[in-house]
């Protein structure tokens, strides 16, 4: 076998994977012990522990971040015929919940570091616009300061989703907090985190909404289990009564014990998960440097990147292979990778019900041709980290575009010449 063909690891490197503990696994056998399983005096606490770490007043516990979205667009009196911005270059679930209160996912482009710009916001709002949902993609906060300022002059609410940003900063001031959400008298603001398996922390499934605005947040946590007005552990513990009221028809969106177990001691953790995320981040930043066929993510100055994802970026132009070409390389190397996102408007149920089509968000369906999520999470050795460089590194190397003066091409018996097709090429970087 020559050099070429040989795999860089001999064991398959997962795309992510999550990190529990011994004291995450001690914590929910106590649970399991204590007869506590559903909502109850550890939801509480992983409660009072996140609003104490993200520095916001109230918080509500749910099982997913797609149930707090959910919530909290329910909570604004989001309804059939209003209309929501959200960028296209997200999960589905963002979108979804938007269908199912019957309003419509009005989906905009993104920018160069794959979050939604403030103009593509503003070109996108109308009469019927009731809410604007900026991503943090990948943990990196949006322009903050434009898109308040955007909703603050059209008296629009604005629903974070920061699905993957637990922990990052803006202007030195964390996503979720009151510090960014409630800094105006224009109090309409949430942000919802997830505790989802691959996310910086995890409870399994779970997710935690944060708001500066009291009324809002009661009318959140009310939603979030059945609209009654007293919850389970009130009720059966020594000091609570049998009796509860519904206020609304809520859901049944509410975290349980086992979860909050898991994430009252992963929080205790996510300082030291960001730093190793941000450690290999950076020598993924530093080993691709200069690598003429790989963009790094574009990090901006002022806010602190998490690194839930860390999604490089093909340049097609000088390569032979496509995206989905390079992440069945990575795989026959033994490296998992991931997509982060295939842009919402060019799912089925998008184009089929509001019309989207290819081409209509061009910015954000190049990057989808071009993005590959690495594996970046603390259980990885920093000698994972140097498998998934050297194998990047050697893709490249095998498939680019001959050109004079590289230093690292390294396969001259490479003879297949076919070509990327062309709709995937002539992409700005
Ligand atoms: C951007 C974004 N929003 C929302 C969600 C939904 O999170 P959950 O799985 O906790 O419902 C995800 C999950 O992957 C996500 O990536």
């Amino acid at each position: 076998m020559s050099n070429a063909d040989e795999t860089v690891r001999e064991t398959f490197l997962p795309y992510a994977l999550p990190f529990i503990g011994d004291g995450e696994i001690a914590e929910v056998v106590d649970s399991l012990r204590s007869g506590w399983v559903t909502t109850g005096p550890k939801v509480k606490r992983f409660e009072d522990d996140f609003a104490e770490y993200i520095g916001a007043k109230y918080v509500i516990a749910v099982n997913s971040c797609t149930a707090g979205l959910h919530i909290a667009l329910t909570a604004l009196g989001i309804s059939p015929g209003d209309e929501v911005i959200i960028p296209t270059l997200t999960f589905c679930s963002t979108a979804n919940v938007v269908v199912h209160l019957g309003a419509r996912p009005v989906l905009v482009d993104v920018g160069e570091d794959f979050n939604v710009t403030p103009q593509a916001i503003e070109d996108a709002i109308t009469p019927r616009t009731k809410a604007i949902v900026p991503v943090h993609y990948g943990g990196q906060a949006c322009d903050l300061d434009a898109i308040y300022a955007l909703a603050g002059d059209y008296h629009l609410p604005v629903v974070e989703d920061a699905a993957h940003a637990v922990g990052a900063t803006y202007h030195g001031r964390k996503i979720g907090s009151d510090a960014l959400l409630g800094r105006t008298s224009d109090r309409q603001r949430v942000a919802v985190f997830s505790f989802y398996a691959t996310k910086n922390m995890t409870t399994g499934e779970g997710g935690m909404i944060t708001t500066a605005d009291g009324a809002l947040a009661e009318r959140m946590r009310l939603l979030s289990l059945h609209g009654m007005s007293r919850d389970a552990w009130k009720r059966y513990t020594s000091s609570g009564t049998w009796y509860y009221e519904v206020i609304m028809p809520g859901y049944k969106d509410n975290m349980t014990d086992i979860q909050a177990a898991l994430g009252i001691h992963q929080l205790r953790r996510l300082d030291e998960f960001i730093r190793i995320r941000q450690h290999y981040a950076h020598l993924y930043d530093e080993h691709f440097a200069g690598i003429r066929e790989v963009a790094t993510p574009v990090v901006r100055p002022d806010r602190s990147h998490v690194y839930h994802l860390y999604a490089i970026r093909l340049n097609l132009d000088h390569l032979r292979i496509d995206r989905a070409e390079f992440i069945e390389a990575l795989k026959a190397q033994n490296i998992g990778a991931s997509v982060h996102f295939i842009p919402v408007h060019l799912h089925p149920f998008y184009r089929e019900h509001f019309g989207y089509r290819k081409g209509d968000l061009p910015r954000a369906e190049a990057i989808y041709d071009q993005i590959v999520s690495l594996p970046l999470y603390p259980r990885m050795t920093e000698a994972d980290a140097h498998d998934v460089i050297k194998t990047v590194r050697k893709i490249v190397a095998q498939h680019q575009t001959p050109s004079e003066g590289r230093g690292y091409w390294v396969d001259p018996g490479e003879t297949d010449t076919h070509e990327a097709p062309s709709e995937q090429r002539n992409v700005e970087f």
